[in-house]
């Protein structure tokens, strides 16, 4: 063993191990170990890391002449000694196989579930605080409807929306937004019909006001991006920028009657 580690070789192919397990699993066990937080490290990145240190490792072997020669010695010998025959020839089937393996297992279909697989729309909690007044979401209306001019609260809502919603939910109202990239969960598009044209306005009120923070347990990680606004923006505001969704979408919000008669989700 001791022999293998004082060739350039042995030590390179140790630096390269070290720090593949170092990076891999390090990075998400030790610091657990004392205390901190830690995550896996995503593998695209862990492949940039593994390239760096192999070109490191390559810098170091090859920067003087006596020790390259002596790293590629026997790389050398087992492609050209007659010796070395029978190593070559299994290192030609061997060599494919692992590949084909390889191949094979990353295209391979798996049947176990996404990892990112989740609700969509949780259910709502019966009741929340909301700036602390506890509201009670059924039969919660938007009182802006029946209140004051449409065009008013339109106006109100796209403004709202511009100042604060655009930069994830875009200009489209379609989840495009200039940061959408960035974010998994995406940004929801209110276009589809699939989202707020399923729902009550009091759900679409709660969801604003709480964000991806407000999320319920069930179906957890969320990891959603969605800020909750009740820190930032007053009642008002809120359902203002609902009215804003639904008629700019032409979508229609879902009414309780709907919800009790448990009509079909469209
Ligand atoms: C930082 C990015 C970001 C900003 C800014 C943002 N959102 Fe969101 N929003 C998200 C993400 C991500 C989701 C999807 C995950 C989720 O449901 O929490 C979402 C989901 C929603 C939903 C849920 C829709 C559904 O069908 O369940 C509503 C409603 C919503 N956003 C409204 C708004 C409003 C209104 C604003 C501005 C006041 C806003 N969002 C600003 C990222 C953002």
């Amino acid at each position: 063993m001791g022999k293998y580690l004082k060739h350039p070789l042995g030590q390179a192919v140790l630096v390269f191990v070290v720090a593949y397990f170092l990076l891999d699993f390090g990075i998400e066990y030790i610091p657990p170990l004392l205390g901190w937080a830690s995550a896996p490290i995503p593998n695209s990145v862990l492949l940039q890391y593994l390239i760096t240190v192999g070109v490191g490792i390559l810098l170091w072997v090859s920067d003087n002449d006596a020790r390259w020669a002596e790293f590629k010695a026997p790389m050398h010998r087992v492609m050209v000694d007659p010796g070395q025959k029978t190593l070559r020839n299994s290192l030609m089937v061997l060599v494919p196989v692992l590949v084909a393996f390889a191949t094979f297992n990353s295209v391979r279909p798996s049947v176990s579930a996404p990892t990112t697989l989740r609700a969509i729309h949780p259910s709502a909690p019966g009741q929340f605080v909301f700036q602390g007044a506890t509201l009670q979401l059924a039969g919660l209306e938007n009182p802006l409807r029946s209140q004051g001019s449409m065009e008013e609260h339109y106006e109100e809502g796209k403004r709202v929306y511009y100042e604060n919603c655009v930069g994830c939910h875009g200009d489209g109202l379609d989840g495009q937004g200039h940061y959408a990239h960035g974010f998994n969960p995406a940004p929801l598009s209110f276009q589809d019909d699939n989202t707020i044209a399923t729902l009550v306005e009091a759900v679409v009120f709660w969801r604003i006001a709480k964000g991806g923070p407000g999320l319920p347990n069930e179906g957890a990680p969320w990891n959603s991006a969605m800020p909750a606004w009740e820190d930032f923006l007053t009642q008002d505001e809120i359902w203002s920028v609902i009215i804003f969704l639904y008629e700019q979408t032409g979508n229609e919000p879902r009414t309780f009657e709907e919800e009790a008669g448990g009509g079909e989700a469209e």
